[in-house]
């Protein structure tokens, strides 16, 4: 199995029940799932050569699952970059706050379902990439 090593962010194994008639996956908030869901989206039909996401939050915690296809996650935590690729329904990744995140190579009929700990909220992205480094670095300084 793959591994991430950035701090704010880790892969997470799903329950899975593999039988002759089909596999079931399932997570339960406190085993699984770090937080309670408050809201999910799922990104399907992404076009070939589309980027998505290009974003980190102020708060809102993230599980990513891709339910079927497959597609690469690009994080950075303003000190480390990893890239991973994600295809197993049973293998979601978590990530914490501040942490910057894109998806690329979408493979076509891929399904990205994402599970959050908080409603929508605008005021908790941070979009602008220079914004988020000089907010990390801050928050380096601060410490
Ligand atoms: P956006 O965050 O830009 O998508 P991505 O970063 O994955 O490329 O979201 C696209 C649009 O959908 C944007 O107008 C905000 C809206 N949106 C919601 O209204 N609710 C949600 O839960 C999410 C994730 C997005």
């Amino acid at each position: 199995m793959q591994k991430l090593n950035l701090k704010t962010s880790r892969l997470i194994e799903f329950s899975a029940v593999r039988q002759e008639r089909g596999n079931l996956f399932f997570g339960e908030t406190e085993k699984h799932i770090p937080f309670d869901i408050k809201r999910f989206y799922l990104i399907t039909h992404t076009p070939k050569g589309i980027r998505r996401g290009g974003h980190a939050h102020h708060k809102t915690e993230q599980i990513l699952l891709c339910v079927s296809g497959e597609v690469t996650i690009h994080l950075d935590s303003g000190k480390d970059k990893e890239s991973i690729v994600l295809s197993d329904p049973g293998t979601g990744i978590y990530l914490g706050p501040m942490l910057w995140h894109e998806m690329s190579d979408f493979k076509s009929g891929t399904v990205l379902a994402v599970l959050a700990s908080m409603h929508y909220d605008e005021k908790d992205y941070i979009r602008n990439y220079e914004d988020f480094i000089q907010r990390f670095q801050k928050k380096v300084r601060g410490k």
